[in-house]
């Protein structure tokens, strides 16, 4: 473990993108512990950042004592500085995260996927630079496992090439370089996550398992691409949020880490499960236009992260029942997000595609939802 504060209490932890979906995960479970963390959470509040995602610490006297929400840009340098320079580490989940959206308007993605990454990498550099009493900030920086590209067989290592293949995945890539070359130059303190798929409550309805559960919740069609035999390898948030803090605490300086799941399932797996929680019919599924340079595969080794000391607590089965319950349970909060813009979106990368779209025989042969 590192001497410096990012384990004990009373550390402050600065966290960016703090009011999306994993970002704000992390904060409500570390701020839910009481241990004496103070958070600053700054986030630039786009359609995927919520205040409401943090309301339960807001209106907690003793967690909104420890905590500090700051509205703004990781991009803009005089704003990270002086909140990088009173941080013991730095986690940013900052990032626009929608490979369709970056599909329609790559532009914010490299704004903050790559300019942002270098601004926070330089307020940290400023801070190791400073020569103070305190060590500069540790930078924790949530990647993906989409920079490697599509995975054939096999299990992606950490020391695999990248092979990005969408706007998205290349500037995450981007900023993983960035933050390795902070490392070999400047002998920065930083750590990378390479999450897999993630689901659970507070997920923006634009993602798979959301959209689809919203949408089948009022018996609207759910567009699967292409064939919908993709694989991708599935994550509750929370195991997502604890193992970054895990690595937070326990990374070694300049490495990376991969988070797998451990749960790889076809999307026509994932859909037929979901289904099934929710009692809704196979016949709302609608074949359509598959994404462009839509990757078939996604799959990680966690050994590395496994000889950390991590294991991740949650089954996917039990993990999409409690998904599908808070969604029941927070329709106000759903149908916000699928209010105001959300139309004009749905229509952008929908219409034209559930206008053409085709029923689906149900599970292929062989697409065994109980297998692994
Ligand atoms: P999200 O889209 O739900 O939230 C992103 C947050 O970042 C939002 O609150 C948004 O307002 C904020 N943000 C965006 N641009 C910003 C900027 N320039 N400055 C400050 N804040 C900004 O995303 P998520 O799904 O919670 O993902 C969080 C991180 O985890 C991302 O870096 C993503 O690449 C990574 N990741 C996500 C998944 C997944 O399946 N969701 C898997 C692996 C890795
Ligand atoms: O793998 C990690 C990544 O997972 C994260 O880095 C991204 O931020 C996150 O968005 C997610 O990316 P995906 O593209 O895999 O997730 P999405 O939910 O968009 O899609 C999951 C799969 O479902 C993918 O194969 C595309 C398919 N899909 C998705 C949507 C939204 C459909 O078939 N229909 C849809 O409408």
């Amino acid at each position: 473990m590192r001497d410096s504060p990012v384990a004990g209490p009373g550390r402050r932890l600065l966290v960016t993108g703090g009011a999306g979906f994993i970002g704000s995960c992390f904060v409500r479970e570390i701020l839910g512990r009481r241990d004496g963390t103070r958070v600053t959470v700054l986030d630039k509040l786009t359609y995927a950042g919520n205040r409401a995602n943090l309301a339960a610490i807001e209106t907690d006297p003793e967690q909104a004592s420890r905590f500090r929400f700051v509205h703004g840009d990781i991009a803009a340098p005089d704003v990270v500085g002086p909140l990088v320079a009173e941080a013991d580490a730095v986690v940013n989940f900052a990032a626009e995260t929608h490979v369709d959206r970056s599909i329609l308007e790559p532009e914010a993605f490299l704004a903050t996927g790559v300019v942002g990454v270098h601004v926070l990498l330089e307020a940290c550099r400023a801070e190791a630079a400073d020569g103070g009493l305190r060590p500069a900030p540790r930078l924790v920086q949530v990647s993906t496992d989409e920079v490697y590209g599509s995975v054939a067989n096999g299990h992606a290592r950490e020391t695999d090439p990248l092979a990005p293949r969408s706007p998205y995945s290349a500037a995450k890539a981007a900023g993983d370089l960035l933050v390795g070359s902070y490392f070999a130059t400047f002998g920065l303190d930083v750590v990378i996550t390479r999450g897999s798929n993630t689901y659970g409550p507070f997920q923006h309805p634009e993602k798979l398992i959301p959209l689809f559960l919203t949408n089948a919740l009022d018996d609207q069609p759910l567009p699967l691409y292409g064939d919908g035999l993709q694989r991708r390898d599935w994550l509750y948030v929370a195991d997502h949020a604890l193992a970054v803090e895990h690595v937070l605490i326990h990374g070694a300086a300049g490495e990376i880490y991969n988070i797998p799941g451990d749960t790889e399932r076809t999307n026509r797996e994932v859909v037929g499960l979901l289904l099934e929680e929710l009692g809704k019919p196979w016949s709302l599924v609608r074949q359509v236009e598959d994404r462009p340079g839509h990757d078939w595969r996604y799959a990680m080794d966690g050994a590395r992260l496994q000889a950390l000391g991590w294991r991740n607590r949650t089954d996917f089965r039990e993990g999409l029942a409690s998904t599908v319950a808070w969604f029941r349970d927070n329709e106000p909060w759903w149908r916000a997000c699928k209010s105001g813009d959300w139309t004009a979106y749905y229509d952008r990368q929908y219409g034209s595609r559930l206008a053409n779209g085709l029923l689906v025989a149900e599970l292929a042969a062989g697409d065994d939802v109980s297998s692994r």
